[in-house]
């Protein structure tokens, strides 16, 4: 399976930011990994254009679960694939924290954005507190069981096991305890989607850099990563994903 590598810019970039989407595609051009950049909204169409024709596409950071409506400031997939993107981050931890996004309203736009053609990269993880009272297995287990959509087969679904403790904070989990939950959430693929299950890809993300990617990606069932703050800079993002080509 090739690895997939996401970077999530969050809400970082304004159009001078694109050059480093040129200096990407210079930096991992022999790459053998799938690349994915997701830049704010406002850089989507812009992005989608740079990278066109080439071994990088460009993702959004969530989307609505209607196709149109009165929505006011929502974005729907159909909107993402006509500006060019082909990936939609959902459910990511900050969206869940900050817009209360439960595991329903996930599934429901993963489902939008397979009816569109979008890839989704649905997020789970557990908090600090969740992590020490040892259910952290028990909360992925749920978030994945209830946010993955009908619609999820190996080619449109990809998922990301994101502690919320280790994002943005240069804590990671020990590789035991990733490969514990990347175990777990391969059962549950299976479970729920059969063999499709195998196919789908699970990143690990919160403080991957390119001092410990590598041993990251010996972890089996670590597919990828999904890549925040060392994903901003080019130089950075192409040094990770030479760990993982
Ligand atoms: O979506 C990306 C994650 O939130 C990880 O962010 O690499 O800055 O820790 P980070």
């Amino acid at each position: 399976m090739r690895n997939l590598l996401a970077g999530n810019w969050k809400m970082n970039g304004l159009a001078s930011s694109l050059a480093e989407i040129d200096m990407l595609k210079e930096l991992t051009g022999s790459a053998t990994c799938d690349i994915v950049v997701c830049p704010p909204f406002t850089l989507i169409e812009k992005a989608a254009e740079q990278v066109r024709g080439s071994h990088i596409a460009i993702g959004a950071q969530d989307c609505h679960s209607k196709p149109s409506g009165a929505f006011t400031s929502d974005i729907s997939a159909s909107m993402l694939c006509d500006v060019g993107a082909r990936f939609v981050i959902l459910g990511h931890s900050e969206r869940r924290a900050v817009y209360h996004e439960s595991n329903l309203t996930v599934a429901r736009k993963a489902a939008a954005a397979h009816g569109a053609g979008l890839t989704s990269i649905i997020c789970v993880g557990e908090t600090r507190a969740e992590r020490d009272d040892g259910v952290a297995l028990d909360v992925v287990r749920r978030q994945l069981r209830g946010s993955l959509p009908a619609t999820a087969t190996g080619c449109n679904t990809a998922l990301a096991y994101e502690p919320v403790w280790a994002i943005g904070t240069g804590l990671v989990p020990t590789l035991e305890q990733i490969d514990e939950i990347h175990q777990s959430l391969r059962h549950i693929l299976v479970q729920e989607l059969g063999e499709e299950g195998r196919a789908v890809r699970i990143l690990y993300g919160g403080s991957v850099k390119s001092s410990n990617a590598a041993s990251i990606f010996d972890v089996a069932d670590v597919n990828g990563a999904l890549v925040g703050g060392a994903s901003l800079k080019a130089s950075d993002f192409a040094e990770i994903i030479s760990a993982a080509a």
